[in-house]
């Protein structure tokens, strides 16, 4: 592709041979491990097979000539430093933390990338044709771009930084100002390669834009945004493999940067929004500024041993796990809950919300880990149809994901938002810590509707009390 960018390798030689084909053998891993993702009884194997594809691409970039062994000593430097980190980082970082610990990821791979541009850049300038130099400005501003967005994505997950969006007037102007500058370097690199004075002012703004497209956005939709930076940090390797003639790069980072996009559509559809509503709507400041949702009446409340009685004189319950399930670690308790009940002869499913939690999968996640039969969770489209039917639903720390105003208040930031059809049921029963309300910050006019009840205290014990009351323990305790 270019004379200034090439490692000495000839093509024709065994180990370029071995070089492609372990690049080879790495893609398909790669494919394999997301189409086996994409089911929960194929999910490890899919990581299995992406790892075994990291470890092949590794491989195949440790045996390119021209690495010295100089160069070998900082590879395993690296190496140590970065599982130093990653380790720890996988095994203690809970699943409720999983959107900020990915962002984080991005953030540091999309900072790899972009340094490589740089110092790409610095090694063949001026021998830079046209089109390597168009693509090599873009990866650098894309790396750069990710790297602050990802970061100021995870501190405001992880409330180091202010959850709620900031804005101003003329500030997308502000925004696109600064990319324009640096799209205006790049073209002039493109002209002029020598202008090697222009790859700061470049770096600079790609840094300044990342945090600029993170400060209108609230933490609601951060999540979906970095789903979003995902793609642009997987766009920006792929052009990284232009630049490097790398085969495999290209195709990992197209990857990438097309199941992110899919993924962060996905999430959008499910909450009933549009790209620029995440991306420029402010999210999480429309309650306060429409305050509709007044007093809505008056709730009811169930003690343990009323909700436990009514849980085992029904036929049919659902359960509908949420975010509140995830913070309490309440997994278990709950599968130990259905096991009670199905002892006592009631069948029992659970309702699947797709953006139920705080990542995509979370639920299916917590449950599999609870060892929860994978054919009794149903997602909505399954389960919408049957909830007249059932005697009881139990909310499990959900919210938003239940809000009947999603289908007819127009000034909800959640209008529109598919919603999982509970308050058709002949009973539900929530269970949460208190009135507060979810992600989204709105009242939920399922607690003030008559057939339901509150059960109010953690996921996690009120899970302990309900098996205590259905198993009859109780009531021998007490006799
Ligand atoms: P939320 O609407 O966030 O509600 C969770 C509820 O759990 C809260 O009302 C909270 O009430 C309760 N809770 C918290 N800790 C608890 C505990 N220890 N025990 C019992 N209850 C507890 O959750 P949801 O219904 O799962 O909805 C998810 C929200 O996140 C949606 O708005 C969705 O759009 C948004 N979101 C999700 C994703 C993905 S991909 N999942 C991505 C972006 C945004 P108390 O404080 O009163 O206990």
């Amino acid at each position: 592709m270019t004379e200034a960018v090439h490692y000495f390798l000839d093509p024709n030689s065994a180990r370029a041979v071995i070089i492609g084909l372990l690049y080879l053998a790495g893609a398909i891993g790669f494919v394999l491990s997301l189409k086996w993702m994409s089911d929960a009884k194929t999910a490890r194997k899919g990581i299995f097979a992406g790892e075994m594809g990291f470890l092949l691409a590794v491989i195949g970039t440790l045996i390119m000539p021209g690495i010295t062994s100089t160069g070998y000593i900082y590879i395993a430097i690296a190496l140590l430093i970065g599982a130093a980190i990653g380790v720890p980082l996988g095994l203690l970082v809970p699943m409720t933390a999983m959107p900020q610990r990915i962002a984080l990821s991005h953030a540091f791979g999309a900072l790899a990338a972009g340094l490589v541009g740089i110092v790409e850049f610095f090694n063949y300038t001026p021998q830079i044709s046209g089109f390597v130099m168009a693509v090599l400005g873009i990866e650098i501003v894309l790396g750069c771009l990710v790297f602050t967005g990802s970061l100021m994505a995870a501190g405001k997950l992880q409330e180091i930084l202010p959850q709620r969006p900031f804005v101003y007037p003329g500030q997308i102007f502000v925004n696109f100002g600064v990319l324009g500058v640096a799209v205006g370097f790049i073209v002039a690199l493109v002209i002029n390669p020598g202008l090697t004075w222009a790859i700061p002012i470049i770096i600079v703004c790609g840094l300044v834009f990342g945090v600029f497209l993170i400060i209108p956005i609230g933490g609601a939709d951060m999540p979906t945004v970095i789903a979003l930076l995902n793609a642009y940090a997987g766009i920006s390797a792929a052009l990284l493999g232009f630049v490097l003639s790398n085969n495999l790069l290209i195709v990992a980072g197209a990857l990438d940067g097309m199941s992110g996009l899919i993924l962060a559509i996905v999430m959008c559809r499910a909450m009933n929004r549009s790209f620029s509503n995440v991306l420029f709507g402010a999210f999480g400041q429309l309650e306060e500024a429409t305050g509709e949702h007044g007093e809505m009446g008056s709730i009811r409340t169930a003690s343990y041993d009323e909700a436990g009685d009514i849980l085992k004189n029904s036929r049919l319950v659902v359960i509908v796990p949420g975010y509140g399930m995830a913070v309490a670690q309440a997994q278990h308790k709950v599968r130990e809950l259905a096991d009670t009940l199905a002892a006592e002869g009631v069948e029992v499913k659970y309702a699947i919300h797709p953006v139920a939690g705080r990542m995509p999968g979370h639920m299916n996640v917590l449950l599999a880990e609870a060892q929860v039969p994978y054919d009794q969770l149903l997602d909505m489209e399954e389960i919408n149809p049957e909830f007249p039917q059932v005697d009881v639903v139990l909310v499990l720390g959900a919210n938003d994901v239940v809000n009947p105003s999603a289908r007819h208040m127009k000034s909800s930031p959640i209008y529109g938002m598919p919603i999982l059809d509970v308050d058709k049921a002949a009973c539900v029963m929530v269970v949460k810590r208190s009135m507060r309300p979810g992600f989204a910050g709105v009242e939920n006019e399922l607690f003030f509707n008559e057939k339901t009840l509150m059960v109010f205290g953690d996921a996690k014990d009120v899970m302990g009390e309900l098996i205590t009351e259905v198993s009859g323990n109780r009531d021998s305790i007490n006799v």
